[in-house]
């Protein structure tokens, strides 16, 4: 039977919480990082972290659930440990972003809810990405971007993110360099 996680903060957890309370005059604006922090804990926002959340930050748990349930950034499910978020907005749209995410759905046998047969990746679509002169573009697990997407790069990310490799910055083509170092 699968270990059931302790729902609480360690010390050093609570220390960096209330490092971010200290900026602000009130403590429900570190709400936001309080949940970032619990979901780098355990994974996603079940009922029990966004609870400990709120008692954390001393807060009702309908104005916690309020926050998490507003950005997608936050994942409200239990989901595998790697996401993939391809833009499918509209200069990724015309650029491939579509075909890229159906690539990547096919690639790691994904069922209805973008969730790959092996548990370890995820895929689902994007809002712009807000990188639209690197398009297509996809987002890996709320981090690192992924840009001018093709089947090749899907391909190693693939790979790299099953052995669970840091993915590296993928380089601004040549031609856009130069609007870079002006
Ligand atoms: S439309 Fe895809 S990054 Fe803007």
């Amino acid at each position: 039977m699968a270990d059931t996680p302790v729902f609480e903060f360690s010390p050093a957890e609570i220390q960096e919480i209330q490092r971010h309370v200290a900026k602000y005059p009130e403590s429900r604006s570190a709400v936001m990082p309080a949940l970032w922090l619990a979901q780098e804990k355990f994974g996603w926002l079940s009922p029990e972290a966004m609870q400990l959340v709120a008692t954390t930050l001393d807060l009702p748990y309908s104005h916690v659930y309020g926050v998490a349930s507003f950005y997608t950034m936050y994942f409200k499910e239990k989901v595998p440990k790697h996401l993939i978020e391809v833009c499918t907005c509209f200069t990724c749209s015309v650029t491939g972003g579509p075909e890229m995410l159906d690539y990547v759905k096919e690639k790691i046998g994904a069922d209805a809810k973008g969730i790959g047969k092996d548990g370890k990746i995820w895929c689902r679509a994007a809002e712009c990405l807000g990188a639209c002169d690197t398009a297509p573009v996809a987002q890996i697990t709320n981090r690192r971007y992924v840009h001018n997407l093709t089947e090749e790069a899907v391909d190693e990310l693939i790979e790299r993110l099953n052995k669970d490799e840091e993915i590296p910055f993928s380089s601004i083509p040549l031609k856009n360099q130069a609007n870079f170092e002006s």
